[in-house]
């Protein structure tokens, strides 16, 4: 793509927080683990919800490349797991892969697979609350208030599920392996700009992006590093189904599952609770750290 020369979206969007020529599209070198050997994760464990297919398929892929113990895969469509188990093993043959064939809005699912996993694996170390559902957008007196709160139960009791579940379990791996673990709820830049007819979505995603404010404010101190992202605008079959997006699918699903993968190479806590996008230019954000800290940036605040 022709690297841009404005910002689609407004300032307080945070698309081009790194600068409009630190934007990126695919999967580049800093974040590709063939290129960037210290982005290797041997022996974590981690847990993609939504990774039937899109960006959840795509970060599977990418933390088998960085050669991961076991990932964990989870979605409602059997047959989206098996192809992606297959492409997980094509690109590394030693990973392990567990399929868990579950709804995230379930329960007592969600509860027992958190059990089985702390029983079985002993550990986990990696997060990702990526499940997600959008309708056609529609102003809200138009919506159907059952569709317009199943949005919301997907992207965000969903991820709360998750995250009640599975703490634990990250609290205790950061403590025994002495270590991080990470959270990354995928939220969306959605969660940041107001378009009429996304409200269900948007809503669901600003108070992802808040929940994640909290589970930082809450577990940092306990090795919980976590943040809300938005993983790029991809051509997905969730992605699809928005006609008003259409035109602005530009990224890569591969984008994404290299920045997850850079994301939880290294202790960030200066991150915690943030928003972050997978466009952005790791190394531009880096530079950018003090600044974010200092200034306590990339947060949901009121301008006043
Ligand atoms: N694509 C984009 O441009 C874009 C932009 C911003 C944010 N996002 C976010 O990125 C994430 C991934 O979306 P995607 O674009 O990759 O969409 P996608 O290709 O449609 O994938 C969505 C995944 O979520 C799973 N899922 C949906 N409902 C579920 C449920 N109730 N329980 C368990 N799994 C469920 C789907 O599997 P089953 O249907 O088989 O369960 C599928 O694996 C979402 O959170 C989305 O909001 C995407």
């Amino acid at each position: 793509m022709a690297p841009l020369e404005k910002s689609p979206f407004p300032p307080d969007s945070g698309f081009d927080f790194v600068g409009i020529k630190s934007l990126h599209d695919d999967i580049y070198p800093a974040i590709d683990v063939s290129k960037t050997a210290n982005l290797q994760q041997p022996g974590k464990v981690v847990l993609i919800t939504g990774a039937g297919r899109g960006i959840g398929r795509s970060m599977a892929i990418q933390y088998a490349r960085a050669n991961v113990a076991t990932i964990i895969i989870c979605a409602r469509t059997t047959s989206e797991l098996d192809e992606v188990e297959s492409a997980v093993q094509k690109a590394n043959a030693s990973v392990r892969v567990r399929k868990e064939a579950l709804s995230v809005t379930d329960g007592a699912a969600v509860k027992d697979l958190a059990r089985r996993v702390g029983e079985e694996e002993g550990c986990l170390d990696i997060l990702i609350n990526n499940a997600g559902l959008s309708r056609p957008w529609e102003p809200i007196g138009d919506t159907d208030p059952e569709d317009y709160w199943q949005v919301l139960e997907v992207n965000l009791k969903g991820p709360l599920l998750l995250l009640h579940a599975f703490l634990p379990l990250l609290v205790k791996t950061a403590e025994t392996h002495n270590s991080h673990v990470n959270v990354i709820n995928v939220t969306s830049i959605g969660a940041v700009t107001v378009v009429p007819g996304g409200s269900s979505y948007a809503l669901a995603k600003l108070a992802l992006q808040r929940m994640s404010e909290f589970v930082g404010l809450e577990y940092g101190g306990k090795g919980v590093n976590v943040v809300g992202m938005h993983p790029g605008a991809v051509v997905t079959k969730l992605a699809n189904e928005i006609k008003e997006i259409k035109d602005y699918l530009t990224d890569t699903p591969e984008l994404c599952g290299g920045f997850v993968v850079w994301l939880s190479s290294q202790e960030r806590g200066w991150l915690n609770g943030r928003y972050v996008s997978a466009t952005w230019d790791v190394d531009a954000l880096e530079g950018m750290k003090e600044d974010i800290v200092e200034c306590d940036k990339l947060k949901v605040k009121l301008i006043v």
